[in-house]
C-alpha cells in the first residue's frame, strides 16, 4: 500500500477556490442561477489561464451559483473531507466576503456557512481549523474598511485578515488604515504580495500592513536586501507551486524558485492555493515539486514540519502536530 500523505498544514487556501465543475453546478441548479457555461466539460475547458486576472474573472464568475448559509457549509465541509485524505491536519481558510456581499449574499450568511462545517471539521475530518477573512485588493479601502465593520459582530470566528485579488496596481499601502484596525482587535495579518506584483509590495506588506505571513513571496528573489529581512525575523512565505504554474508565475515547475529559497534559509511552505482550478489539493504541491524539482524525503518532511511551524496554532498544538511529521 502506498505510504499515507505527511501531515501538513495548509495555510494558503482560498475556500472558492475548492469549487469543482460538479458542485457549482449543482449549487446553481439548486438555487435556480445560470452558470455562463453549458456543462461541466465546457467549464472544464475554460481552465486555461495566462495570468492571474484570467483565472479570477472565471473564478469569480462561479460563485454565483452559491447563495445560502447551507451552500457555504456545503463548499468547505467537501473541502475540508479532500484536504483530510490529502495528510492535511490543521486548515486555515481564506474566503473572500465582497465577492458575495457584491452579489447580495449578506456577510453573515458567509461566515454562519462556513463557520458551521469548519466547527465540526476536527470530529468529522480530523483537521483542526482558522477562518482568514481576505480584502479584495482591485477593490476600494472605503469597501474593505465597510467590509470589517460589517464583519465585527463575527470576529470571535476569524483569526486573521489577508490581502487576495489583482496584485498589480492594488499595492499594500492601499490598505494600511484597515490592518491597522485588524490588528487593534487582536487579529493576525497576512497579504498576498510578491506573486505577480514587485518585491516593494513585500516591503510594504511588512513594513506599513505588520504581516505574520506573506502569500506566494516568491518574486522576494529579485531583492537581496529583502531575502535577508524575511530570513533574519523567519517571516513565513505560503508557496503555492501549482497555482505558479497554472498563473505563469512559472514557465516550468522545474525552474520554480522554492530550492532556492530554502538554500537562503527562508521560512517556506508548500500550499494549493485554488486547488480545484490549479490541478492539485495539498498533498499533490507536494508529490509535483518532488518530480520537478528532485526535492528527497527529508526536504518535503521540512516543508511539512514549516507548515506547522508558521500556523497560527497554539504552542501545545504545534509540538503535537510536529511530533506527528516525526514519527511520520
Ligand atoms: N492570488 C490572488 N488572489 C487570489 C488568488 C491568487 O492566487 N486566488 C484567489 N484569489
Ligand atoms: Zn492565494
Amino acid at each position: 500500500m502506498a505510504q499515507a500523505p505527511v501531515p501538513k498544514a495548509e495555510l494558503h487556501l482560498h475556500i472558492e477556490g475548492t469549487l469543482e465543475p460538479g458542485l457549482a453546478f449543482a449549487l446553481a441548479a439548486r438555487n435556480g442561477v445560470e452558470l455562463p457555461y453549458a456543462s461541466e466539460e465546457e467549464l472544464r475547458r475554460a481552465y486555461s489561464f495566462t495570468d492571474l486576472q484570467s483565472f479570477l474573472d472565471l473564478y469569480y464568475a462561479l460563485l454565483a451559483g452559491l447563495r445560502t448559509e447551507d451552500d457555504f457549509a456545503e463548499v468547505a465541509d467537501a473541502y475540508l473531507a479532500r484536504a483530510a485524505e490529502q495528510g492535511v491536519r490543521h486548515a486555515e481558510i481564506f474566503f473572500d466576503p465582497q465577492a458575495h456581499t457584491s452579489r447580495g449574499v449578506p456577510i453573515g450568511t458567509v461566515i454562519e456557512g462556513l463557520g458551521r462545517a469548519l466547527a465540526k471539521s476536527e470530529e468529522t475530518h480530523g483537521v483542526s481549523t482558522r477562518l482568514i477573512m481576505c480584502f479584495l485588493r482591485d477593490e476600494s479601502a472605503e469597501s474593505a474598511l465597510a467590509t470589517f465593520e460589517a464583519a465585527r459582530p463575527y470576529l470571535d470566528r476569524i483569526t486573521a485578515v489577508g490581502l487576495d485579488s489583482a496584485e498589480v496596481g492594488h499595492p499594500p499601502s492601499k490598505f494600511t488604515e484597515v490592518f491597522a484596525l485588524a490588528r487593534e482587535a487582536g487579529l493576525k495579518c497576512v497579504a498576498h504580495a510578491g506573486e505577480e506584483g514587485p518585491p516593494a509590495y513585500v516591503w510594504e506588506a511588512l513594513d506599513l500592513l505588520g504581516v505574520d505571513r506573506v502569500d506566494h513571496g516568491v518574486r522576494c528573489m529579485e531583492d537581496r536586501e529583502l531575502v535577508d529581512r524575511l530570513v533574519a525575523d523567519q517571516v513565513p512565505l505560503t508557496v503555492c507551486p501549482l497555482s505558479n504554474l497554472q498563473l505563469k508565475v512559472v514557465d516550468d515547475l522545474a525552474d520554480h524558485p522554492l530550492p532556492a529559497m530554502l538554500d537562503a534559509g527562508l521560512l517556506v511552505s508548500l500550499h494549493s492555493d485554488d486547488p480545484a482550478y490549479f490541478g492539485g489539493y495539498a498533498h499533490d504541491n507536494f508529490t509535483a515539486v518532488r518530480d520537478a524539482l528532485g526535492l528527497d524525503e527529508e526536504t518535503l518532511r521540512t516543508l511539512a514540519r514549516n507548515s506547522f511551524r508558521s500556523a497560527f496554532l497554539d504552542e501545545e498544538t504545534r509540538a503535537a502536530y510536529l511530533r506527528e511529521v516525526d514519527s511520520h
